[in-house]
């Protein structure tokens, strides 16, 4: 008998615990001429600001050991252009669809989960808390554990169906931030967002982003993701979305036995656009391998010394 993918999050079922990150794929479109979307968990979209942005002057990646850095600077179409332009597309697939939401204030962030409440095919809102690449909005907020509970029980109170905190990894403990955002009625976190980096040219002496600094992302952050799955793990109750380096099968249940019920997969995508699908096929033969009837015997199932 092939094993079950499926999960479930906040009541909701997923196909697979696979899922896009946020930022790494637009809004779907030309990752559904790669493949069918249905063969994903959920599809995440871009950051959702109120008004459009354009983002930071590129260069704005750059490549490092095992990862890249990127400062876009939340570049988006804003709420009203991605419902009249992109979400027609996204509701037409056949996965669940993740709204991943940022703005500079409470207010913003209000706002724009008040207008996505009113599109029954956006499944669940993703609050980035945790972006590191704008002056204003973002970190500043997911680093103060007071802000991140205030925010999420402010768009509790407008947005119907599940919230998930993504969470920052600059902070000391990332425990306390994942706490204050269930105490706001998040009902799931997703870890982690980028770790703050740079780099330098030797040869030029400028950064190699116009930011200066950008987010670090790919497997050189996997070690960091893990540890912080598993420090949150032990210390909140909601289901854990982990994200940070994930390229094979094996690194998503790396993150399941820390206590993920899903993942997110985002930087591997620039090598390999169909990176999910692979990874789906490599983990239906490691369960069956392993004689496992559901991917969900995997979480939390690490054996400690
Ligand atoms: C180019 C790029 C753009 C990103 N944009 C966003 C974004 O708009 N919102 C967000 O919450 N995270 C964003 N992220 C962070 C990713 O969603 C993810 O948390 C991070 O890259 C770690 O996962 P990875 O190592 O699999 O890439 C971005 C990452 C990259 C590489």
């Amino acid at each position: 008998m092939k094993p079950d993918l499926r999960v479930t999050i906040a009541g909701m079922e997923f196909a697979n615990p696979l899922m896009t990150a946020s930022g790494c794929c637009g809004y779907g479109e030309e990752l559904a001429e790669v493949f069918p979307l249905s063969r994903l968990g959920a599809l995440v979209t871009k950051s959702i600001t109120l008004k459009p942005r354009l983002g930071h002057p590129p260069p704005r990646t750059a490549e490092t050991a095992s990862g890249m850095l990127n400062a876009i600077g939340l570049a988006n179409v804003g709420i009203d252009a991605f419902i009249t332009d992109k979400l027609p597309f996204l509701e037409k697939q056949k996965t669940r669809v993740i709204v991943n939401v940022a703005g500079s204030s409470a207010s913003e962030y209000i706002e724009v989960c008040r207008r996505l409440n009113d599109c029954p095919r956006v499944d669940m809102v993703e609050l980035n808390v945790s972006c590191p690449n704008v002056d204003e909005g973002g970190i500043e907020i997911g680093t103060d554990p007071l802000q991140t509970e205030k925010i999420v029980a402010d768009v509790r109170k407008v947005f119907k169906r599940p919230i998930i905190a993504k969470m920052t990894p600059n902070v000391t403990d990332v425990g306390i931030v994942a706490r204050a955002a269930e105490a706001g009625g998040a009902d799931a976190i997703s870890l982690i967002n980028t770790l703050t980096g740079t780099s330098i040219d030797v040869n030029t002496w400028r950064p190699r982003l116009t930011y200066n600094r950008g987010g670090l992302s790919g497997p050189a952050i996997k070690p960091v993701a893990l540890a912080m799955v598993d420090r949150v793990y032990n210390c909140t109750r909601l289901p854990l979305i982990g994200i940070g380096g994930i390229t094979t099968a094996d690194d998503v249940v790396e993150f399941m036995l820390v206590g993920a019920t899903a993942v997110q997969i985002g930087t591997a995508l620039f090598v390999q656009p169909d990176a999910p699908v692979r990874i789906a096929k490599d983990l239906t033969a490691y369960l069956r391998e392993k004689k496992l009837h559901s991917v969900t015997e995997l979480i939390g199932k690490v054996r400690k010394y």
